[in-house]
């Protein structure tokens, strides 16, 4: 009887990431939350691009658009999407083209995430003022059969990379935690999460049956309600258990998600700005007004109505977003610690 974890080691996966990512203790972040341990499993350093969580679903999207011998990949997301970016870096590396397709406000320089995804040769179609899901796969669908028709071999890689098979990513990132806590594994733990297409929580809650049984894993959404996620985060675990010759891992009344930080995709709240400047001031950690710094303005919120164990150590996974930090310097201009000499 092979387990689950030589199961997984036996699924096809190309190597892009840089593992395993640091687990750093934040002493100075936790003491400001009243946790008594806070640990930081570091997804920001994986590589591609600037990093991020992507990278580890890629590792396991990738063999399938090699065996099909696809030559160019098609995506899709938001004006500022990690996933675009950190895609067309690995499309690049294996030697393939990148179209993308985003949506969302409209840019007069390209900064961020679009610079990058410029530079990395990437074709854009930019739905102006418009970042809706369905709208965005539409246009995917469009192009894909226009390159199909001009003799292209198209792969159209669905919203953020979370496909069954890119979850496993996550499944390995829980055993890689795991190895890196030793037995404090075994015990209580509490870990959370940034949400946006759910990938990345499927795979982590799966991973967490598999090998971090203390485990309660917080989902905090970035832009969708809660039950929409936990529909759509049990649906793609379920995937990914099927192909790990797993039965169904969790019913979605047992992903707990938190929705309250998000207030829309992209927006920049006040909780979440209070949250990066903490992080950067305490830690010297820098977060995204986007994902990551929601996620932990998440954390703020819970650990300050005593929601979360504070006794219990803490995980939080930091999923990148450097970028899209880069690209909001409107939203942080209000410092008062610049002192013009002329
Ligand atoms: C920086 C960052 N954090 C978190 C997420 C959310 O991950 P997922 O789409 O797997 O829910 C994303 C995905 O877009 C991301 O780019």
């Amino acid at each position: 009887m092979t387990t689950p974890g030589e199961r997984l080691d036996a699924i096809r996966r190309i190597e892009l990431a840089t593992l395993p990512t640091p687990l750093e203790q934040a002493p100075r972040l936790a003491a400001h939350l009243g946790l008594s341990r806070l640990l930081i499993k570091r997804d920001d350093r994986t590589g591609l691009a600037l990093g991020g969580n992507k990278t580890r679903k890629l590792e396991f999207i990738f063999p399938e658009v090699l065996e099909r011998n696809c030559d160019v990949v098609v995506t899709v997301g938001g004006a500022q999407s990690n996933h675009a970016a950190m895609t067309a870096a690995a499309a690049r590396r294996l030697g393939l083209e990148v179209k993308l397709v985003l949506g969302g406000r409209d840019f007069a320089e390209p900064m961020g995430n679009v610079l990058l995804d410029l530079l990395l040769g990437a074709e854009i179609r930019f739905l102006v003022d418009d970042d809706d899901n369905d709208a965005l796969a539409a246009e995917m669908a469009r192009w894909t059969d226009e390159l199909r028709r001009a003799g292209r071999r198209p792969y159209a890689l669905p919203i953020g990379g979370s496909t069954g098979a890119g979850a496993l990513g996550y499944v390995r990132a829980a055993r890689e935690l795991a190895q890196q806590l030793g037995p404090a594994a075994a015990g209580p733990l509490q870990l959370v999460t940034a949400v946006g297409s759910c990938g990345t929580l499927a795979g982590l809650l799966l991973g967490a049956r598999l090998f971090l049984p203390g485990a309660r894993v917080i989902g905090i959404s970035v832009s969708r309600a809660a039950g929409a996620i936990a529909r759509r985060t049990a649906e793609i675990a379920a995937e990914s258990a099927a192909l790990l010759g797993l039965g169904t891992p969790f019913a979605e009344d047992q992903v707990e998600c938190r929705d309250e930080y998000a207030e829309g995709y992209g927006v920049v709240t006040a909780a979440g700005k209070e949250a990066i400047r903490d992080a950067a001031a305490s830690e010297g950690l820098l977060l995204d007004p986007t994902y990551t710094g929601k996620a932990m303005a998440g954390l703020f919120d819970l650990a300050r109505r005593g929601e979360i164990d504070r006794a219990v150590p803490t995980v939080f996974l930091h999923t990148g977003g450097l970028p899209i930090l880069l690209a909001s310097g409107a939203a942080f201009g209000d410092s008062a610690a610049v002192t013009r000499i002329r």
